[in-house]
C-alpha cells in the first residue's frame, strides 16, 4: 500500500492571465489530499471517494469510465471526480510503462472541491505519486508535475496552466509564466481564506475570459496588466527575507497588488456576488488585501492578515460559510509512512 498526499494552492496572483503566458505566483496551504493506491492482480480501477463531497462513492470499473458507474450522487460530479483519477492512473500506467496495471484507490480530501484551492491538482499529483511509487517506478518532480499538469489538460480540453500542478508538487509559491515553472521564496504569508460554499465552473469561466479579450483590446490590456501586477509582486517577495515573518510594510503592499488583481478580475467577469462581500468584509475587517482565488465564479476568496479579526469578520458574512487561517506548506506531495 502507498500513500501519498498533495497540498492545495491560492492564487496570491495572476490566475486567468496565466493561461495566456502571464505569470501568476500560487502558494502551496496545509490543506491536503490524500491518495492511498494498492495494485490489484487484474487491470481493473477501483475506487473510493470518501470525502469528495459527495456523498461518499465507491466504484469499480476496467479500462476507462465511459460507462457511468450506478452510484445515488450528480453524475456530473461524479464525472469530475472520476475523470482526474482516470486521468493520473492513465499517466501512472504510462510513466511505468505498465497499460494493464489494476489500482485499488481511496482519495481523501480536506480541500474543498472546485472552490479554487487547487483541490483536482492535488489529487491527480498525489494519484499519479502514490501508484508509480506502487509499480516501483517513483518520478522526480519534474515529471511528476508535467505528468500531472497533462492529465489536467486533458480533463479540462486545455483549459489549464501549469500552476496548480506544479505547485501542489513542490509546495511554497512558486512562479509560473507559459511552460516555465520556478519554485521562490516566500516568507510564511498570513492567508485567510473564505469559503462560500460553492464552485465555479472552471472550463466556462476560461472561455469567458477568452471571449472578452478576443472582442474588446481593453480587456486584453487587462489581462496584461495582471501580469504586470505580479510582476511587481515577485519584486516585492525577492526583496522580503524568507526567513522571518512578513512586515507590515511587505504585507501593505502585496495587499494592495491583491485588491487591485481582485479588481481586474471582477471586470473580466469572473467574480462573484459572495466573492465581493467576503472581500470586502475582509478588507473592512483590516486585512492588507483580499481577493478572489481560482477560477472564480464561486469558491473561495484568500485575504492577508495576521490578527483574528478576517476570520472573526468573515465568519460572520452573509454568503461566507467556512473561514479558515491556512499555512504555506513549504512540503510538496510527499510519501505517508503507513
Ligand atoms: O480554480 P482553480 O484552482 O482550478 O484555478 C483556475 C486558474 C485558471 O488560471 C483560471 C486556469 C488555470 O488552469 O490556470
Amino acid at each position: 500500500m502507498t500513500v501519498c498526499e498533495a497540498p492545495g494552492k491560492v492564487y496570491l496572483f495572476g490566475e486567468h492571465a496565466v493561461v495566456y503566458g502571464e505569470p501568476a505566483v500560487p502558494a502551496a496551504i496545509e490543506r491536503r489530499a490524500r491518495v492511498t493506491v494498492e495494485p490489484r492482480a487484474d487491470d481493473h480501477v477501483r475506487v473510493t471517494a470518501a470525502d469528495l463531497s459527495l456523498d461518499g462513492f465507491t466504484v469499480e470499473y476496467a479500462g476507462t469510465v465511459d460507462d457511468p458507474p450506478d452510484v445515488n450522487v450528480p453524475a456530473s460530479l461524479v464525472d469530475a471526480a472520476m475523470g482526474y483519477v482516470d486521468a493520473a492512473v492513465r499517466q501512472a500506467r504510462a510513466a511505468a510503462d505498465a497499460p494493464d496495471a489494476g489500482f485499488d484507490i481511496t482519495v481523501e480530501s480536506d480541500i474543498p472541491l472546485g472552490a479554487g484551492l487547487g483541490s483536482s491538482a492535488a489529487v491527480v499529483v498525489a494519484g499519479i505519486d502514490a501508484a508509480t511509487r506502487a509499480l516501483g517506478v517513483p518520478l522526480d518532480r519534474r515529471e511528476l508535475a508535467d505528468r500531472a499538469y497533462r492529465a489536467e489538460f486533458e480533463v479540462q480540453d486545455g483549459q489549464a496552466s501549469r500552476a496548480d500542478t506544479f505547485c501542489s508538487t513542490m509546495g511554497g509559491a512558486v512562479r509560473v509564466a507559459g511552460d516555465d515553472c520556478e519554485s521562490i521564496d516566500a516568507p510564511s504569508l498570513p492567508f485567510v481564506i473564505g469559503f462560500d460554499g460553492g464552485a465555479g465552473d472552471t472550463g466556462a469561466l476560461v472561455a469567458g475570459v477568452r471571449a472578452l479579450r478576443e472582442e474588446h483590446d481593453f480587456a486584453a490590456d487587462t489581462v496584461a496588466s495582471i501580469g504586470d501586477l505580479v510582476r511587481e509582486g515577485e519584486t516585492l517577495l525577492a526583496d522580503a527575507d524568507p526567513t522571518v515573518s512578513p512586515s507590515s510594510e511587505l504585507l501593505d503592499g502585496l495587499g494592495e497588488l491583491m485588491d487591485f488583481n481582485h479588481g481586474l478580475l471582477a471586470a473580466l467577469g469572473v467574480s462573484a456576488r459572495s466573492l465581493d462581500s467576503m472581500v470586502w468584509a475582509a478588507r473592512e475587517a483590516g486585512a492588507h488585501g483580499a481577493k478572489l482565488t481560482g477560477a472564480g465564479g464561486g469558491g473561495c476568496i484568500v485575504a492577508l492578515d495576521p490578527s483574528p479579526e478576517t476570520p472573526t469578520a468573515l465568519s460572520f458574512t452573509q454568503g461566507c460559510v467556512e473561514a479558515f487561517r491556512a499555512e504555506l506548506a513549504t512540503d510538496g506531495v510527499r510519501v505517508v509512512e503507513p
